[in-house]
């Protein structure tokens, strides 16, 4: 079972993206940490927050970073919905812990040396506040696996940028060369792998997960009425650490256009070996079987985590 901590802005694939990783008996998700980005801080802990305590999860929740290293973050309320997930969840019991993301993080990882993967599904904000404080993090973490960017394919918020990656691109720059093992799962990949508006029920059976998961879908294809097609960006980052063989990569360097206002966000690779492993292509067939399987089950729940 491998050791996650998952970085996130929920945000509505982020969502589906928990319930896969809570539902999956091979991961063991230690703690989630909250970033701003889909929606403001506050919206995207309480919302973490709100999914963990509905999915029977007492995974602790520490809020991160409501700016990026420069600036503001742009949210995206217009593609989550409302409050950045568009679905309304009773109040959660518990809190945010009184650490911080960052703090968390690096403890975690300096107790766990080696056995603790951190996936991000949001801007790389915490992971690179985490990363000054100690930079032997990118030593302590076993890797980081990023949804984020897009170096062959075109960009979602500008013709070169993917959303997390342009929301930060200082944190993304620092995380991908700072020597950490790193995987880079970016749209080049992510846009393969969809859930179409007629394949409703997209979750079978009648789990608290499988319930969720169907309403946020639902609730999202009816604020999109011109769109057929949901695509599962942060589902494919967890996806790819549950069965490892789902996608294809090439070792790179990897870096993130910091300067050039145009281009600001444009992740780029030189393969030619490296630390980061660029996600070049997925099994789509495949990923979506499995992650039909995970949105429906509720593992976590029967195996009493
Ligand atoms: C990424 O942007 C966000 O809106 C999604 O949650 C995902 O993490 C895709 O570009
Ligand atoms: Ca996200």
């Amino acid at each position: 079972m491998k050791r996650v901590f998952i970085d996130t802005d929920p945000g509505t694939d982020d969502a589906l993206a928990l319930i896969v990783a809570l539902n999956s008996p091979e991961l063991d998700v230690e703690g989630v940490t909250t970033v701003g980005g889909n929606a403001t801080l506050a919206d995207t802990t309480r919302n973490a927050l709100r999914l963990l305590d509905h999915l029977g999860s007492d995974a602790p929740v520490s809020r991160g970073a409501a700016r990026p290293l420069r600036g503001r973050f742009e949210y995206a309320y217009h593609v989550h919905g409302a409050a950045g997930l568009g679905v309304r969840l009773p109040r959660p019991r518990a809190k945010p812990t009184t650490e911080r993301a960052a703090e968390r993080i690096l403890r975690a990882a300096s107790e766990r040396r080696g056995d603790l993967t951190l996936i991000a599904l949001g801007p790389l904000t915490n992971v690179a506040r985490a990363m000054r404080r100690e930079p032997r993090l990118a030593e302590w973490v076993e890797e980081v696996v990023i949804m984020g960017g897009a170096v062959e394919a075109p960009g979602n918020v500008t013709p070169h940028a993917e959303f997390n990656v342009y929301n930060d691109p200082e944190a993304a720059q620092e995380v991908l060369t700072s020597g950490a093992q790193a995987r880079l799962i970016g749209l080049d990949v992510t846009m393969k792998l969809h859930l179409s508006r007629n394949g409703a029920p997209w979750a079978a059976g009648g789990s608290v997960s499988a319930g969720l998961a169907n309403r946020v879908l639902g609730s999202w294809f009816r604020t999109h009425p011109s769109s057929c097609r949901y695509h599962l960006h942060d589902v494919l980052a967890v996806a790819a650490v549950v069965e490892p063989g789902l996608l294809q990569y090439k070792r790179a360097r990897a870096g993130v256009e910091t300067r050039d206002p145009e281009r600001r966000g444009k992740t780029s690779a030189v393969y030619s070996g490296g630390p980061v492993r660029v996600a070049v292509d997925v099994d789509a067939g495949r990923a979506r079987e499995l992650v039909r399987e995970r949105l429906s089950a509720s593992f976590h729940l029967a195996a009493g985590r």
